[in-house]
């Protein structure tokens, strides 16, 4: 056993992650008066929210009207019917009051002529359940609307006296015998330290795994922390072949520019200068939504109209802007499109791509952000002590495909729901749980062991493999061919962790053992996703199957479950959740309305 001497810390709760699911979660749990900390890998202004752009869907109605049934139906559409119906209710209903909220807090919000906040148009968010046009839904600060949010919610965090364990990277979970969560075993980067957090609550909010691909918008940090932790506790993951690529990642560097630009007038071209997405979309155009649009450009690049003297990219048009409306509401992206892209976008067509942006599966949850665990008999199982909230978890609101500023709008509300819950269900003056040693104990040999590998594959290279067969395996389009490629593939690739070489054995700012550490997580993340892909014989959002071209409700409106074991992969499936937590008698939405049919924009 690895002899680690380390200090324990008592909370009420302890939240690993400070994005804005993490950070909306510590504000609400430290204005309750609960004992808060929030752990974090990154300094919290620099989680990955950080680079959040085009803004937070919610139906202010300040452009125009628009209500939360709407933005539910197209919440519902967007996800191709896989989103569970209770979550997305709870969602798009408190969608605006959770935007008021951060008004209040001290968001820097962009302004209309009236004061009011500025809301632009997204992908495929409408009006007249999908029958109208375009609604302007998404609440911007400039294009900078995950900066505006994070710095705000860290200083209304600390204003609350939550405490901050900055530079922690969390090892794993410590597990009761009962299957309690109890705590979180951390390793501090900077001195080395080792750290015991010994809560009555864990909230999971440690952000995607797209760095499980070889080119994505996610920062180098969102390597699945959260899913990782999870899968070695032997819990599920859930709907993990849905992985979002945005349409816009600039050629060569995968850098973000905003959808955002799409809704302030810009369109995409091919090499004939053709606006191509009205032969795909006639309706929404360049405001369908993602899934669409990506595989509409990939077609494109196809059938030999992709630009640049490959013809592999696509034109992004925004020269026909007013240059005072770019610098108003689009500077961010483009500054990104000169640095990236050497590119003035008031002269010139940015080359976009493609490119992983989000993965709509993770830890699953109900509406509340509890984790599931669901069995045979209990599909709703919860596993007392444990949360996620933001892109860890799977609410499941955003199901096959989410609608861009669903994203942040999914972080504050669930973060605040997680508070919420927590506020009722722990009990300050109740003594901590005692812990389990042996969970301790086993989160401190693994940590050891992989310090001190000494096998004959560099972390670097490892990851290079993974990166590359997701990339290729797991794409836009899929076949039955490339899926079982892939899942031969990853299970060698999965294997030959217990080959790793680390080279620094060091615990003060070792990056080599960080990033060790790091891709540990990465690929049970990347192995539920190629793995619930190769099984799952059906089209639904971004899971585009070519062999299996039609999507089918009959068999596949399920959710897929993936418990990960070393470099094995056991899917089993849970039922949709289609009743809503109110019924139209109450004010809630018509069944009807949002009951599937044929998905077109
Ligand atoms: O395009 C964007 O600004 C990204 C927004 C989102 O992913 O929600």
């Amino acid at each position: 056993m690895a002899a680690y001497e380390y200090e324990t810390h008592e909370y009420d709760v302890v939240v690993v992650g400070a994005g804005g699911a993490g950070l909306r979660a510590t504000l609400g749990m430290a204005e309750q008066g609960l004992r808060t900390a929030c752990v974090t890998k990154v300094f919290p202004t620099r989680s990955h929210t950080v680079a959040a752009q085009g803004g937070i869907a919610a139906s202010l109605s300040n452009m125009g009207p628009d209500n939360w049934q709407w933005h539910m139906y197209d919440t519902v559409k967007g996800s191709d019917w896989l989103g569970d119906n209770d979550a997305m209710e709870y969602l798009a209903r408190h969608a605006p009051k959770a935007v008021y909220e951060l008004e209040h807090y001290g968001v820097p919000f962009s302004r209309t002529e009236e004061g009011k906040i500025y809301q632009r148009p997204f992908g495929g968010h409408t009006t007249e359940f999908g029958e109208g046009p375009a609604v302007q839904r998404t609440c911007a600060a400039a294009d900078r609307t995950g900066h505006a949010i994070l710095h705000t919610l860290y200083g209304q965090s600390l204003k609350n006296n939550a405490e901050f364990y900055v530079e922690y990277f969390a090892i794993d979970l410590i597990m009761g015998e009962d299957g309690t969560c109890q705590g979180v075993v951390c390793w501090k980067l900077d001195d080395g330290t080792m750290h015991v957090f010994n809560a009555k609550m864990v909230v999971l909010a440690t952000g995607g795994y797209g760095r499980a691909y070889f080119s994505a918008t996610s920062a180098h940090t969102c390597t699945g922390d959260g899913g990782g932790m999870v899968a070695r506790a032997g819990l599920p993951l859930q709907d993990m072949e849905f992985v979002q690529f945005h349409p816009t990642g600039i050629y060569g560097s995968g850098c973000l520019i905003t959808e955002g630009a799409r809704g302030e007038g810009g369109y995409l071209t091919n090499k004939d200068g053709e606006r191509f997405m009205e032969r795909y979309a006639p309706q929404y155009k360049d405001l369908a939504p993602r899934d669409y649009v990506s595989r509409s450009m990939t077609m494109e690049i196809r059938e030999g109209r992709g630009v640049g003297a490959e013809g592999d990219h696509i034109h992004l048009n925004l020269s026909h802007l007013p240059p005072e409306a770019l610098a108003e509401r689009l500077p961010g992206i483009s500054e990104s499109a000169r640095i990236f892209a050497g590119v003035d976008v008031t002269k010139e067509p940015i080359p976009v791509l493609p490119t992983v942006h989000y993965n709509m599966g993770g830890i699953p949850t109900n509406h509340l952000g509890e984790v599931l665990n669901p069995t045979k008999d209990n599909q709703k199982a919860t596993v007392p002590g444990l949360m996620a909230v933001g892109e860890a978890g799977c609410a499941s609101v955003h199901g096959a495909n989410r609608l861009g500023s669903n994203s942040l709008i999914d972080l504050v509300v669930f973060g605040r729901a997680a508070a919420i819950r927590a506020g009722e269900i722990v009990d300050p003056s109740a003594h901590n749980p005692t812990l389990n040693q042996a969970s301790v104990d086993a989160a401190f040999d693994r940590f050891d062991k992989i310090r001190h590998a000494s096998g004959a594959v560099p972390t670097a290279e490892l990851r290079l493999e993974m990166q590359k067969t997701m990339q290729a395996d797991a794409a836009v389009f899929r076949t039955s061919k490339t899926l079982a490629e892939g899942v031969e593939k990853m299970t060698q690739i999965a294997a030959k962790i217990d080959d790793l070489k680390v080279t620094d054995t060091s615990l003060v700012w070792n990056t080599d053992l960080m990033e060790t550490l790091e891709l540990t997580n990465l690929m049970p993340n990347a192995l539920a996703t190629i793995h619930g892909a190769e099984a799952r014989k059906e089209s639904r959002g971004a899971h585009a199957h070519e062999d299996f071209t039609k999507r089918d409700d009959e068999n596949w409106r399920v959710h897929t479950i993936a418990r990960v074991d070393g470099n094995k992969v056991d899917l089993s499936y849970r039922d949709v959740i289609t009743e809503t937590l109110t019924t139209e008698a109450e004010g809630g939405i018509s069944l009807k309305k949002i009951a599937p049919k044929e998905r077109t924009f």
